[in-house]
């Protein structure tokens, strides 16, 4: 029987791009293996090397089961346009030698932008899993980096209906958008096993639902040693009553090692620094913490699937569905803590799951690619 092929390119970057890309390559794997399908879709997975630390990357790769990459671009950090520029004259090469139908790109990380940018310039067609979210602050360089994947991108896959009036606003027509749910869910419900069994609460001392889990990394949060100096104060007084446990981002632990709290990673008083967690840890913390305070925008999704209250410490957010459906709430410096009093004595779960994150995304996906050629 006849059979199409298909090849696409698979990007992943930093450390919130592995839970997106591992469910696609199992979606692309089931599809080949199912009877009856009259396409067969081939994928190179390319890392650009953005994040690269072991528990930055690698401890991703083996939680999560993606296999390794079949090129690493080894671009690491640098200045915003040091860092897109890197990844662009190094990726442009593997496009032209592996001549792919489409290119996968996810999220909104520099190496998202990048990788689109090659590929709008060589013709090549783009699909962007995530598209169509927007925080409307153009200060933050995800924004910059999602308006521009967007509007480069052949395939706009989103993952709420909000998404989908972003771009309808921005003149993106509807046949290029495929509303497919959220793929961080399909990640999580296909680990859902292996987070329950993770023993970090043992390990840390935590009882359950009786901890606030926090993780802080955005430049407008972190990068001020001040603005820093009054969050961990802030966070210091909240562990007088119940144990806080901080993963701490390099980004984060650049200026903390500037501030008292620097090189005594441990637990001062209630609060307890730890080196970076894998994604297994993690979620068992985020599905177990009476709270979640965080800017990550992973953990506000996270923590709407498993309904935990969750602060989001940032005057806006890409994610308002977490919002309006979910349990997430902005939060600033100068109300954190009654805002953290608030919810920690309301109701033990909050909100309600928001419609396609059902641990299906990436079948949709892979379905509605095999279908475009
Ligand atoms: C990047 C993404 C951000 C995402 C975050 C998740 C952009 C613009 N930002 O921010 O959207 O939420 O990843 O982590 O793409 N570093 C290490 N080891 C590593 C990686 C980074 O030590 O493996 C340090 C370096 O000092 C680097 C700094 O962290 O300069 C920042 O890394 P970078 O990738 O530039 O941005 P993130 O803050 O991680």
């Amino acid at each position: 029987m006849y059979q199409k092929m298909i090849k696409l390119i698979l990007v992943v970057g930093a450390r919130p791009n592995f839970m997106k890309i591992a469910p696609l390559i199992k979606a692309i794997n089931n599809h080949n293996d199912s009877d009856g399908k009259n396409s067969r879709i081939k994928y190179r997975l390319v890392h650009t090397g953005q994040h690269y630390d072991n528990n930055m990357s690698d401890i991703f790769f083996q939680e999560l089961d993606i296999p390794k990459p079949d090129i690493n671009l080894g671009v690491g950090s640098g200045s915003h346009a040091e860092q897109t520029a890197k990844i662009m004259l190094a990726f442009e090469p593997i496009c032209l030698k592996e001549k792919p139908d489409w290119v996968v790109v996810v999220g909104d990380v520099n190496s998202t932008v990048a990788c689109a940018l090659v590929c709008a310039k060589l013709g090549i067609k783009l699909a962007h899993v995530e598209a169509g979210l927007r925080s409307f602050d153009r200060t933050m360089p995800e924004e910059i980096n999602r308006l521009v994947t967007d509007a480069l991108s052949d395939l706009l896959f989103t993952p709420s209906e909000d998404a989908n009036e972003n771009l309808a606003v921005e003149g993106i027509p509807a046949s290029k958008i495929r509303f497919v749910g959220n793929i961080m869910i399909d990640s999580l419900v296909q680990k859902l096993p292996l987070i329950e069994r993770s023993t970090i609460l043992e390990a840390l001392g935590l009882p359950p639902s009786n901890f606030i889990y926090v993780t802080l990394h955005r430049p407008k949060n972190v990068d001020n040693k001040n603005n820093l100096k009054n969050i961990m104060d802030c966070l210091q007084e909240i562990a007088v009553d119940i144990p806080v446990v901080f993963p701490v981002h390099p980004r984060t632990e650049k200026i903390l090692n500037e501030l008292s709290f620097g090189k005594t990673h441990g637990n001062l008083n209630g609060l307890n620094l730890l080196d970076p967690i894998g994604y297994i840890d993690s979620l068992n913390l985020a599905a177990n913490a009476r709270l979640v305070i965080t800017d990550s925008g992973g953990l506000q999704e996270e923590t709407t699937y498993f309904r935990t209250p969750c602060l989001t410490l940032r005057p806006n957010t890409e994610w308002p569905i977490t919002i309006k459906l979910g349990s997430n709430r902005l939060t600033d410096l100068p109300n954190l803590l009654c805002d953290v009093q608030q919810l920690l004595s309301g109701p033990l779960k909050l909100g309600q799951i928001p419609p396609l994150w059902d641990g299906k995304t990436s079948e949709r996906i892979i379905c509605e690619l095999a279908k475009a050629i």
